[in-house]
């Protein structure tokens, strides 16, 4: 499974990036108005930390537009990515951008029979929400199974994220399940990290050395 970061902010990425594990970001239109700054400055700073897929969403609810957009976006850098919102318009958009090359990521999936579409107009990515679904007392990572399942089935190439992350539960759930994809908050990636058994274990080996012959 790949490991994606799921924000915008330069600092939080470049921290993450300099444990050696990120493979790519995603960003959305919510994420870049959390720091104020404009979208593609931010996304072109993003392009020169993490030499990986990164995500960069449309606004626009129509496909000529989106379409627009797209090809805007990807003049930024070779590792653009488009989110496409999953509405018939952006399964038109993301026809058009398949056959020109462009890489896109299908967003705001919550069902199967979605992820299938998306995947058949030809998306690079489909981002499966889990944490909104849980929040609304369905289990986020079943979707997640199910759309795996299904791509295996019928060799479909576009890759599963697991998106709206909250825990990291959730990551090593849709591990277990055959995601390809974890796009995890940075504060997830720290719960991951941190472990009380790692840190009472370090506490004691540096105690004992005091009393190592050297
Ligand atoms: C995915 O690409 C989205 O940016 C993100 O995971 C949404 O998560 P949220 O439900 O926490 O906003």
């Amino acid at each position: 499974m790949k490991l994606f970061i799921d924000t915008a902010n330069v600092e939080e990425i470049k921290e993450i990036a300099s444990w050696g594990i990120l493979e790519g970001v995603t960003t959305n239109p919510s994420l870049i108005a959390k720091e104020g700054r404009v979208f593609k400055e931010v996304i072109k700073e993003i392009t020169e930390i993490v030499d990986g897929p990164i995500s960069a969403e449309v606004i626009s609810l129509k496909a000529a537009e989106m379409v627009v957009e797209a090809e805007d976006l990807v003049k930024i850098h070779e590792n653009i990515v488009i989110k496409i919102p999953m509405t018939d318009e952006g399964l038109k958009a993301v026809k058009v951008l398949s056959s020109k090359g462009i890489k896109t990521n299908v967003t705001l999936v919550f069902s199967p029979s979605q992820a299938l579409m998306a995947a058949k107009a030809g998306a690079t990515y489909v981002s499966p929400f889990l944490g909104r679904l849980d929040d609304i007392g369905h289990t986020g990572v079943e979707l997640v199974k199910e759309i795996v399942e299904i791509f295996d089935l019928y060799l479909i190439d576009t890759e599963v994220i697991a998106a709206s992350i909250r825990h990291s539960m959730h990551v090593l759930e849709t591990a277990k399940v055959g995601a390809h994809i974890a796009t995890i908050p940075y504060g997830v990636f720290k719960q991951m990290l941190k472990h009380p058994l790692t840190d009472s274990g370090i506490d004691r080996f540096l105690k004992d050395w005091e009393n190592a012959v050297k």
